[in-house]
């Protein structure tokens, strides 16, 4: 079930493995706990992250997380998911996922996480979601400036979450 890749040439998303940990560890930094994971990660912290997405792999959704590789060099330079969880996830609705991302720190500026998010929607279609949505914190530009160029629509609506005020993107990925 998670023995697949995903490319466009340039990038390569692989469902998240343990052997990804170390690197992926070494790629959290304060931007990524203060707009993502809320929190410091440990090799411990990040395992278990990893088992439990392994698991939902598994049992076929509705959480989706790859991790991200340049296809040239091959270097891990990031994790992209999706989410179609209510109970995760507020304010979605029925059709919908979830896209989150994070470029580490010495990967960004090179628009991978702009590529990344257009690569991982066909596969949400193929999974049958009709919309992608993107919900990110008004104050981070950096995440605003990638949904602005992987051409999702802001809408008015805004979602309130503990954590604060987040604005809604969303993109129409299947017309069915
Ligand atoms: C948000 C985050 C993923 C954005 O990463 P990023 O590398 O800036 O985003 P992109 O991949 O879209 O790259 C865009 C930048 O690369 C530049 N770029 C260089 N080559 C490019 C190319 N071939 N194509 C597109 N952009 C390119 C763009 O000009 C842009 O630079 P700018 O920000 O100076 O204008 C990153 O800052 C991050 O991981 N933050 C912490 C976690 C986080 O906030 N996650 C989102 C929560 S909602």
């Amino acid at each position: 079930m998670n023995d697949f890749e995903l490319t466009d040439g340039e990038l390569i998303l692989r469902p998240f493995k343990l052997e990804y940990a170390e690197a992926h560890l070494a790629g959290d930094d304060a931007e990524n706990v203060h707009w993502l994971s809320g929190g410091v990660s440990t090799i411990e912290t990040v395992r278990n992250w990893i088992i439990r997405n392994q698991q939902a792999w598994e049992e076929g959704g509705p959480v989706y997380s790859f991790a991200i590789f340049d296809a040239k060099t091959g270097q891990q330079v990031g994790m992209i998911d999706g989410n179609a969880n209510p109970a995760q996830v507020e304010g979605l609705e029925e059709g919908d996922i979830n896209i989150s991302y994070n470029i580490y720190p010495s990967a960004r500026g090179k628009g991978y996480a702009t590529r990344a998010v257009n690569l991982i929607q066909p596969f949400f279609k193929e999974k049958g979601y009709k919309t992608a949505i993107i919900r990110v914190h008004p104050d981070n530009a950096k995440s605003l400036g990638v949904a602005e160029r992987a051409n999702f629509t802001r809408v008015s609506e805004t979602v309130n979450r503990s954590e604060g005020t987040l604005i809604k993107f969303k993109k129409l990925i299947s017309l069915e």
